[in-house]
Parts: structure tokens; sequence; C-alpha cells
């Protein structure tokens, strides 16, 4: 049984040769001054555009988060929620919490059944799957503490594209017509705008309902969503749906400001999101463990550099699933899980010569606190203040549900918690007491939004989609700058791979690991499972020696940099 296994992964690993070979080397878009990269290009000419007319990075980051949610609906939102890292041109940094929130009538063992078992799909699709929106109040804190242009103009840009519509593009269509079915299943009210029987490149979408609802959020800030007709529209979706959201969730939504993680590794300095979001701290402890091989020597995605990078994952997983919750509600220790020493201590049972069981993985134990489809854009304006945002409404087009009449899909991120201790949520990712369900709890989550200093200056600008593999794919890509020298576009364009503790394989792009690689991979005892489709979509701004900008926009998206 063993031996048959072992074969079924050997013959994927000899797959993995025939793939196609990532341009590393390709540069991307180039500008003097100021750069935005989205997942849209229209979105991304709506920031520059924010950026010329005198507009700083967080002008261009809000404007560009309202225009995702018309034109990248299957991420984009404004029923979903985020995180923003920001840094100012001086260098003082910041950290916006927008995550969704459980609803107040949420309780731990909401998505079991009499037995205790996981009742499929309920965490994921239609109107128990939805957490507290956190978006419009996400934005409108954004504006208040650091932007400079009128808010109305920033909304309106995207008001102009819902009204008047705008041309799908090829993978856009793709996915609508995947969703068809689960649009007509989940909904109460048939979301017309978004039904028909082939969407093709080049369709016009026209979103009246989003537009008024946008027009509302326009005139009246926090109050057009989470007060008035908006929020009687959840609420009402929400009855018709056995949905538990109410307007009282709604009114007591916050957004937080809170201290970005910071971590030093050799001359980079990591500014990245803290708890509830796993990112941070992950990304930070995989730098301090790769710091201390020679990978540069050994090579890009060779045999010993992937290997090392496997290993360090692996551990880095398992601390997630123990240690990291929403730390309103769960004590984090957050110096501990970043203590270099701590961090080391992980990798002492690591082996050189072969791969590590994950069920002999255990979370580590760090000193206790003491005190108590996602998408990714990163933005540099003319003055070198930077923002980097993930925003998500979890799956692609989250729960499915649109908010009758108001136009705008709800997230599903209430699968982000773990439903029961050991049980998998979407990602396969597994969680414990930190990650429980509880009233107006922040569930956890991956997304790694950053923004990294080099000798004290700014340096990139990045972050990625992807859920669990959001951590390894920022991992990968400021590897491919810093110690292979590879340009910001080739380091983006690069081949991935993933490995989240549990369940304990290697997730592979095609090309990610060549022919010796897979094999020798093997060899060492690692499973290596293919993943059609790509592993994560990123956004990055390089800051070059000279002080130009360069973008790199995600080839296995629709992603495009804009600057001047
Ligand atoms: O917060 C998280 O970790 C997830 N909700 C992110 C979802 C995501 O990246 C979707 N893309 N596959």
């Amino acid at each position: 049984m063993l031996v048959g296994k072992r074969i079924v992964f050997f013959v994927l690993t000899i797959n993995l040769v025939s793939c196609k070979i990532q341009d590393v080397q390709e540069k991307g878009l180039v500008t003097s001054k100021a750069m935005v990269v989205s997942a849209h290009p229209l979105a991304s000419q709506i920031g520059a555009d924010i950026l010329k007319r005198g507009g700083n990075a967080m002008d261009a980051a809000v404007a560009v988060q309202f225009a995702l949610a018309v034109v990248y609906p299957d991420a984009g939102n404004i029923g979903g929620g985020g995180f923003l890292v920001f840094r100012k041109h001086d260098g003082t940094p910041d950290a916006l919490d927008y995550r969704e929130k459980a609803p107040a009538a949420a309780h731990r063992n909401m998505y079991l059944d009499q037995n205790g078992e996981v009742i499929p799909n309920l965490s994921r699709k239609g109107h128990l799957a939805a957490g507290v929106p956190g978006t419009v109040d996400g934005m409108v804190q954004a504006h208040q503490k650091y932007g400079s242009l009128p808010w109305r103009d920033l909304v309106q840009p995207a008001i102009f594209l819902a009204e008047n519509g705008f041309p799908l593009t090829k993978k856009e269509a793709v996915k609508l017509n995947e969703e068809q079915k689960d649009f007509i299943k989940y909904n109460t009210r048939r979301p017309a705008f978004f039904l028909k029987k082939r969407w093709e490149e080049g369709d016009t979408v026209v979103l009246k309902d989003l537009a008024k609802t946008l027009g509302l959020i326009r005139d009246k800030g926090r109050a057009g969503f989470y007060e008035g007709s908006t929020a009687e529209l959840i609420e009402a979706e929400m009855n018709r749906g056995k949905g538990i959201i109410t307007q009282a969730d709604l009114a007591n939504y916050q957004s937080v400001w809170r201290k970005p993680i910071t971590g030093q590794v050799g001359n980079l300095k990591i500014i990245s999101m803290t708890p509830p979001s796993s990112g941070g701290i992950a990304l930070i402890q995989l730098l301090t463990i790769a710091q201390k091989f020679p990978l540069k020597e050994w090579g890009w995605n060779s045999v010993k550099t992937a290997h090392v990078l496997v290993e360090a994952e692996r551990r880095v997983y398992a601390d997630r699933a123990r240690h990291l919750g929403d730390p309103d509600f769960y004590q984090v220790p957050v110096a501990g899980l970043l203590d270099t020493a701590y961090i080391r201590k992980r990798m002492t049972d690591f082996s050189l010569k072969k791969a590590t069981d994950s069920d002999v993985v255990s979370p580590g134990t760090p000193a206790p606190q003491e005190n108590p489809h996602t998408t990714h854009y990163s933005i540099i304006d003319a003055q070198g203040n930077a923002v980097s945002v993930t925003t998500t409404l979890n799956s692609n087009f989250g729960s499915k549900v649109f908010v009758g009449g108001g136009g705008f899909l709800l997230n599903n991120e209430m699968d982000d918690f773990s439903a029961k201790p050991g049980a998998p949520n979407s990602y396969g990712l597994v969680g414990e007491e930190a990650n429980a369900i509880a009233p107006n709890k922040r569930m956890l989550s991956s997304m790694t939004p950053t923004i990294l200093e080099k000798d004290e200056k700014l340096f990139m600008v990045i972050g990625a989609m992807g859920g669990s593999t959001i951590i390894t794919t920022v991992f990968q890509i400021i590897m491919n700058v810093v110690v292979h020298d590879f340009p910001m576009q080739g380091a983006v364009n690069a081949g991935r791979f993933h490995h989240q503790w549990k369940p304990d394989w290697i997730l592979s792009e095609w090309g990610a690991l060549g022919p010796f690689t897979g094999l020798g991979m093997w060899l060492k005892g690692h499973k290596i499972a293919p993943k059609t489709g790509g592993i994560g979509r990123a956004a990055g701004i390089l800051v070059l020696p000279d002080g130009r900008l360069e973008g790199g926009a995600e080839p296995r998206g629709d992603d495009a940099a804009a600057g001047f």
C-alpha cells in the first residue's frame, strides 16, 4: 500500500519535469516616481491616476479597494475585510486590521452536527459562512488618519465603473461561468447582473445595485454601509437565508489600528501584519531559519534549498496551528514565537539527509506572552509612502451570497476559524483553542501584507493571495530577490512550492521543481503533489538602487502595474 502511494507520488514528481520554465530574469514595468500593482489593470490605473493628481499612497489604496470591489468581484469587496500595512516616508510603520468578525450569535460548535462532526460546506457557502464585513470601516479609518484627497473623489471612480459597465477579462469570464450554479443555489434573490448562459471575454458587466450602495458610502462614509438602508438590506438578506448577522453586529463593527510585527533579519527589516493574521510572525520565522543556510551557494530550488524551505515551513505551520488566533481573545505568544533562539531551536531535529515526518513534528513551546479568493495590492507614492494591502472575501466570490438589492457579495470568512480541533478548513489548515469560534472574535488569517526596508531604506512592498500558501508565496518571492538576485517581475514569475505541516506533502506548481530537484526530494522521503492553476497571486514593487521602482505583476492572473 505504502509502496503504491510512493509510486503515485514518484510518477507525479516525474511529471513535474515536463513543465514550462518561468522567466525568472524578466523585468517588470519601471517608473521613476510612483506605482500601483494590483489584480486588475483598471484598478491599477485608477490608483495611478489618484497618485498623479497628487493623492498619496493611502488615497490610492482606498480608490483601488473600491475599484477592485467592482472589477474583481471574486476577491475585491465591500462585503469582506483585510489588512493594511503602511510605512510613512520617514519610516514610521502602522497597520490596520479590518478583518471580519464573528457575529454576536456565533458559537463554538455552530458548524457541527449532533454527533459533533463538521457539516460539509456550512462554513464555506451560504449565509452562515459570512463574518461581519470590515472593509468599509477600514477604508474610512485609513482615509481619516492618512488620506489627503476628498473621500468622495476616491469612491467615485468605482461608482463610474459599476454604473457604466466594464469589459470582462478572459480569466474573469471563466470564473463567472464556474459560479453560475452556486449563484443560483445560495441566493434568495437572483443576482441577475452576474447570471448568463455563457460569459465571454469582452462582455460588459453593469452593476447598478452596487453603484447605488457605493453612492451611499461616497455620501455618508461609514454610515452608508453600517447603518440605514444598506444595513437593513444585509439584515433582511440574513433573515431570508437563515444567516445570523444583525444590524447591531454591523453598528458594533470597528476596525483596529495595530502595531505591525517587525523583525530584523540581516540587513532587512520586515514590517508585516500582526495577529489576527499569522502572516507576519510566520514570515519572520521562515526568513530567520533560511538565513542560517548557504542558499545562494546551493542555488534556486536546488534539492538542498527546497528541502530546507520545506522543513522550515513544516515547523512554522505547526506553530501556527497551535499558537495563533485573535489577540483580543487569546494570548498569542508573539515575542516567544519571534525569539531567534526559539526559532533556531525548532530546527534542532532537522536533517539535511531526509524529510521529517509531520506526525513527529509538534508545535513548539514558545515563552508565554507576558502582556496581555483574496487579493493583494502594493503602492508607493512620489513622497516614498508605501501601502501594502491584502483584502478578501475568503474563497472566490466568498459565500456566493449577494445582499439582495445591495449588489455586493458577502464573505465566507467564518471558514478561517477552526470549526473543530484538528478538522481541516478549505485550505487544509488545522487549528485548536487559539482559533476556536467565539462571538465577536476575528478568525485567524494567513494574509501577509509586507513592507521591507534594506539598510533602513524602503526596499520592497509585497503581498499575495492564496489562503494558506500566502505566507510561503511571499517568503519565496523575498528569497528570490534577496538571495537569488532575480528582478521583481522574475521573482513573481518564478515557480512556487508550499508545505504547511499538515497534510504532509509539498504542493508544487508545474515547473517549480525541475527533474533533478523533484527526484532528489523524493529520495529524501518528501511527497510532492502538483498544483494546477498556480500557487498564490502576488503583487510587488521593488525600489531599485537608483531609486526607480520596478513592478512585479502576477502573470498567473490579469494583474498589472501602472505608474509614472
Ligand atoms: O485570511 C486568510 O488567510 C484567507 N481568508 C485568505 C483567502 C485567500 O487568500 C483566497 N485565495 N485563495
